[in-house]
């Protein structure tokens, strides 16, 4: 079966409100409104407060919690979790040299830049590779990877990025993952911004493996990503990798003999990540947490097509991660400008990462309500009056 995600955003007119002290219990830093690292709960923020020996009992059951809740949230099963120190790119690199063997050949669906690092990372391996581009913002459909996988026996993997955060769109990954297991082939995900937030359960993706980081959807900060990965797989993986420090069956063999990590360990970040994954959890889990952040994104969209501004993708693709606009054509808006004036009214927006137009991004994941997104958006248009840019609408192309 074939199921896609379809999004629609609400109609409802979005009221603006003057700006207004913060509503959430934090800090006077400015709203991230990036894809991570995002602003964060006070709450996670304190668990830092405390120095924790590396290779004490206390910190190793703080490890295997946050190992244990992370399995969970994958769906368990004959599942395990390992905890790799570094960006989320590390995480991937280990993931695609963990798990796609030597004489192996991957399939990378690609449409950004994500997908377009998972090739180079594969080129770096030496590990071959044949991709489907999309380009900027077509999703890879299933219907092509069957057409693919049907017509080359020889490709062993598949490595999908869910939510493609260079342009915020949202993969259509259960049909993706159905054609894929219907071939008998194995799934290697990039779930980095969309995991926590956007379902993604053994049970319906039965992934060989998949990796995210800290620093997104379960909203701790950053200093680790995180590998989750079919025990057998992980028993495979023994001697593949290229790296000593970015091999994920040692790591994990390492962590489950002696409880603790290889070399040192982000103490501070694992402990405040704990604590962001207990905040998740009384939020609902990633039903919550999409709730919130779907919340987020239509309050922001509307209010910005209100606006004039245009959004890079049709509702049905948009993530409720992070979205991309188009820069206004008008002559008197400059992104330089534009972004100095939101960070001064205590907003941080993203720069676009699209190869043809000029474009910037608004995320809606971490420590932020609907209110927050009126608040950027009075401010957005109090910017767009002080610059004085009246016409909205992207250059024609
Ligand atoms: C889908 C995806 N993959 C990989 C990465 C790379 O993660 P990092 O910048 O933490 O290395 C990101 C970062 O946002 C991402 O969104």
């Amino acid at each position: 079966m074939t199921a896609m995600r379809r999004t629609q955003v609400t109609d409802a007119q979005v009221e603006l409100e003057p700006v207004q002290p913060d509503p959430l219990p934090k800090s006077d830093d400015p709203y991230l409104l990036t894809p991570g690292p995002l602003t964060t709960s006070r709450r996670t923020k304190e668990a830092m407060l405390h120095d924790w020996g590396s290779w004490d009992a206390s910190f190793n059951e703080v490890t295997a919690d946050v190992r244990r809740r992370l399995t969970a949230m994958a769906g368990g099963g004959d599942y395990d979790c390992v905890l790799l120190q570094g960006s989320g790119t590390y995480s991937v690199e280990a993931m695609l040299s963990s798990f796609i063997p030597k004489d192996g050949r991957a399939l990378v669906l690609m449409n950004g830049a994500y997908g377009q690092r998972a090739a180079k990372t594969l080129e770096f391996l030496g590990r071959d590779f044949v991709k489907l581009d999309k380009g900027d913002y077509l999703p890879p459909m299933p219907e092509e990877v069957d057409d693919l996988l049907t017509r080359d026996p020889d490709i062993t993997h598949v490595v999908a990025i869910h939510c493609e955060t260079s342009s915020g769109i949202l993969n259509p990954l259960q049909g993706i993952s159905d054609v894929v297991m219907k071939h008998g082939r194995r799934l290697l995900v990039d779930a980095m911004s969309a995991f926590g937030a956007v379902p993604l359960d053994v049970a319906n993706v039965p992934f060989e493996a998949m990796v995210s980081s800290a620093n997104k959807c379960v909203e701790g900060v950053p200093g680790f990503g995180f590998v989750i990965a079919k025990k057998t797989a992980l028993e495979q993986a023994e001697g593949r990798s290229h790296s000593l420090s970015l091999d994920v069956h040692d790591q994990w063999a390492y962590m489950n003999r002696t409880g603790m990590w290889r070399f040192t360990p982000p103490t501070h970040a694992v402990v405040s990540f704990r604590e962001a994954l207990l905040q998740h959890e009384e939020e609902g889990g990633a039903p919550g947490r999409l709730a919130r952040y779907t919340r987020n994104r239509d309050v922001m969209v509307r209010g910005m097509r209100e606006m004039g501004f245009r959004t890079l993708l049709e509702d049905e693709w948009l993530s409720p991660i992070i979205t991309t606009f188009f820069c206004p054509g008008d002559s008197n808006f400059t992104f330089t400008r534009f972004y100095d004036e939101l960070k001064s009214r205590n907003f941080i927006i993203y720069p676009g990462k699209l190869t043809e137009a000029e474009s910037f991004r608004i995320g809606c994941i971490g420590q932020l309500d609907e209110a927050v997104m009126r608040q950027l958006l009075t401010a957005i248009k109090d910017v767009l009056d002080v610059m004085g840019v009246k016409d909205c609408s992207p250059a024609p192309r």
